[in-house]
């Protein structure tokens, strides 16, 4: 059932290029130039003239939703709140008919997210659901939606559904940006292109994983570890963060870069391993200059660079190489190394990776 491999965790990681692939399976369609979701297409006025997006979800699916903002407003130039939704439905938030909730779950059964759909409903809101399981209960409470299609996730930890609803999401923002006219023909077709290549893409970086494991061994006994990125990339860093807290239950926090200097960078000493997103094109120059502040305070580097980079290397006590693509879907790729440093320090530590202590596959209580 785990398909000859050692942990369900470890065989979602690799089952990653398919489940992308299965996620944009006849709905983009390259040659065509159109992506076809049934979902947004019977709804399409309402998110046309949507005054702006509320993402609801909680955790990894809250992590999607992030990044999903990014993707969002730099394609759609829709305005995007992601919202806790645990915050969201208790604090008397403001919600109209103008508005478009998009509820996040893997698996469809999250009390919070399932009571901000709820109230939203009742505000008038049209919602917008993106499960993995198939009936699941907000998939059902919602007036639309779209499938991640990824499988069954057996391992407590999120990596696949996170993926693939990134890719739901990129879909989405792709064909709102066509249809509200803020994306060119020929951008259009360059992202549809770019993103088709991913699966591939994907697979290249999971090869990397011998490496990773010996980066894995160098840092396994840290007793807190940080992780930066910016951009798109930020997100990426506070799923890495959750990633390694879940499993190995080594402290660790998630920041963007540039916040640093505002706090974090006390903590750094020769005992810190800061992992770093710096892939060229997303604000490169300026990862590098957070990177040689944390070198100068001798923290321990570990940058996730595009192939062939030679600047963080110089400075950098490891590196974890992922392909190049556009900026946008750099998420999609940056996501992998760090799934399997979490993986590879759980395993080295002896913790328990498909059922990490004190929590459970849905989340059901509120
Ligand atoms: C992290 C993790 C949790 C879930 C969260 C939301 O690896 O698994 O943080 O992401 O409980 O669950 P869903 O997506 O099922 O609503």
């Amino acid at each position: 059932e785990k398909g000859g491999y050692e942990h369900f965790m470890l065989k979602e990681i690799h089952e990653q290029p398919n489940a992308i692939k299965d996620t944009y399976r006849g709905r983009l369609r390259v040659k065509e130039g159109i992506i076809k979701m049934a979902g947004v297409d019977d709804n399409l006025e309402r998110f046309l003239n949507a005054n702006r997006i509320i993402v609801v979800a909680c955790g990894t699916s809250w992590h999607a939703g992030l990044v999903a903002e990014y993707i969002f407003e730099d394609l759609a130039r829709i305005p995007v709140e992601v919202e806790y939704a645990s915050e969201f439905r208790y604090r008397n938030p403001v919600i109209t008919e103008k508005d478009v909730v998009i509820a996040i779950s893997q698996s469809g059964e999250t009390a919070d997210t399932l009571a901000a759909i709820k109230l939203a409903k009742s505000k008038g809101a049209f919602v917008f659901g993106v499960c993995n399981v198939v009936g699941s209960s907000i998939a059902r409470e919602t007036h639309a939606g779209a499938y991640t299609h990824a499988g069954p996730e057996i391992g407590v930890a999120s990596t696949k559904a996170f993926t693939t609803q990134i890719t739901v999401l990129t879909l989405l923002a792709l064909k709102l940006a066509k249809a509200n006219g803020n994306i060119s023909i020929s951008e259009f077709h360059k992202h549809l292109t770019e993103l088709e290549l991913i699966p591939n893409k994907v697979a290249e970086a999971l090869k990397a994983d011998d490496h990773i494991k010996t980066v894995a061994a160098t840092y396994k006994d840290a007793k807190n570890c940080l992780y930066l990125g910016r951009g798109f990339n930020f997100p990426v860093a506070l799923e890495g963060a959750l990633k390694l807290k879940e499993i190995s239950y080594i402290h660790a926090e998630g920041y963007p870069a540039a916040e640093m200097k505002h706090g974090p960078i006390a903590l750094i000493d020769d005992q810190m391993p800061v992992f770093v997103i710096a892939t060229k094109k997303g604000h490169y120059e300026k990862v590098v200059s957070n990177i040689q502040e944390i070198k100068s305070r001798s923290g321990k580097i570990i940058g996730i660079v595009t192939e062939g980079d030679e600047d963080v290397k110089e400075l950098a006590d490891h590196v974890i190489e992922v392909p190049e693509t556009l900026e946008l879907l750099t998420p999609l790729l940056t996501t992998i190394p760090l799934q399997l440093l979490s993986y590879h320090i759980a395993v080295m530590l002896d913790k328990n990776v498909d059922q990490p202590r004190n929590l459970a596959k849905s989340v059901t209580v509120e």
